[in-house]
């Protein structure tokens, strides 16, 4: 056969369409992934847990890969992120957790006293959580290589603030009282978990994560100065490896005056709840940041024509600028219609 002529060599595939707004570089349109994307909303995802505990889920690596798998298909989004939770990388620390039915992750031997940080181990060994290494694998090993695959650990901060309460909490009282009672103690425990979020990055990314996200969801309740003095350096240290390796996603919700310290303790992307108009986000953020934002999720409970209407606002306070990534600014709702979440999907992809 005679080569083909230059001319008509197909070009290179480009990189996938996350991998590039996470660089600045530009894009056709921006890519979409939804936190929370395989949840229980999706009679899909209910259907394999009706048969299989969440935990369980967690640690069959064949079958989270699936469940993640399953749900780019049905959706058509543009990245997988592995199906787990922030929690189990606590358990080889010492922690003991449930994920009571219907009343999500309690601990049962929670931090209370300042001795109690002595109790927490140091996690050496990675291979003590291998089976989130295995998800990430499965998942890579599953999907097109226009898929990206992301990791994710949650932040120092709603990782002890877990550790401390027991569970989900509204006003994060004890988690405060030990922070601003007994500030050493405070600080070896966001050390301790610092380090296992740093260890724990890295081994997805060995494992086949493209990028990764780190999930601070509850530290908006801090002000910025307790931010700084109390959780900035833990963040810091948790994303740094991370960091030199792949493009990471530094995640936050309920204080936009934290933008610009979540900047500064890393992140390639900082995502953007939507207690902040996008536009003004960014530019506090920075431009030579992306973003990933910033739709409420409660947004996809209403109508077609206002879930529309909001995504194209944001679009359009995006202004086309390169390093938008587009994302609720939390996870979906359990009750969302998946309907709805398709027509914002499409309406992020086709306008
Ligand atoms: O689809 C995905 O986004 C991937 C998987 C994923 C889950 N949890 C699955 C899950 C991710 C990325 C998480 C992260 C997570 N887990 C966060 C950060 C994101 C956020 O919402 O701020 C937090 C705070 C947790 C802790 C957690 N896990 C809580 C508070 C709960 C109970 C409340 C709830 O929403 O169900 C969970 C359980 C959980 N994690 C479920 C899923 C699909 C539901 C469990 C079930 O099937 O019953």
């Amino acid at each position: 056969m005679p080569p083909t002529p230059a001319t008509l060599q197909p070009a290179p595939p480009l990189e996938p369409l996350l991998l590039r707004a996470c660089r600045l570089e530009p894009v056709e349109r921006p890519p979409i992934w939804l936190m929370r994307q395989a949840g229980r909303y999706l009679p899909e995802y209910r259907a394999v847990r009706d048969k299989v505990a969440f935990m369980d889920l967690c640690k069959t690596p064949r079958l989270a890969a699936e469940v993640m798998i399953a749900t780019v298909h049905r959706l058509g989004v543009d990245a997988a992120i592995i199906f787990s939770d922030l929690l189990p990388l606590l358990e080889p620390m010492g922690l003991d957790l449930e994920f009571a039915q219907g009343e999500g992750p309690v601990i049962h031997n929670p931090v209370r006293a300042a001795a109690d940080v002595n109790r927490i181990r140091e996690l050496h060994d990675i291979d003590q959580v291998g089976f989130v290494m295995d998800v990430v694998r499965a998942t890579r090993a599953g999907l097109d290589a226009s898929i990206p695959v992301i990791g994710f650990a949650g932040a120092p901060f709603t990782l002890a603030g877990y550790c401390i309460e027991g569970g989900t909490s509204k006003a994060w009282l004890h988690t405060k009282s030990l922070m601003y009672g007994h500030e050493s103690a405070w600080h070896d425990l966001m050390g301790k978990i610092a380090r296992a979020v740093s260890r724990y990055l890295v081994a997805q990314i060995d494992a086949g994560a493209q990028v990764v996200q780190v999930f601070d969801s509850w530290v908006g309740c801090l002000s910025p100065d307790d931010y700084r003095r109390y959780v900035l350096p833990h963040s810091r240290l948790a994303i740094a490896e991370a960091a030199k390796r792949v493009p990471t996603i530094h995640f936050a919700t309920g204080n936009p005056a934290l933008l610009p310290l979540l900047r500064e303790a890393g992140g390639s992307v900082i995502g953007i709840d939507w207690r902040i108009d996008l536009d003004v986000a960014w530019a506090m953020v920075g431009h030579d940041r992306a973003v990933q934002g910033n739709l409420d999720p409660v947004i996809l409970l209403s109508d077609r024509d206002t879930i529309r209407r909001q995504a194209r606002e944001i679009l359009a306070k995006a202004g086309g600028r390169p390093g938008h990534i587009f994302n609720l600014g939390h996870g979906i709702l359990p009750h969302t219609p998946v309907e709805n979440v398709l027509e914002l999907i499409e309406t992020v992809k086709h306008g």
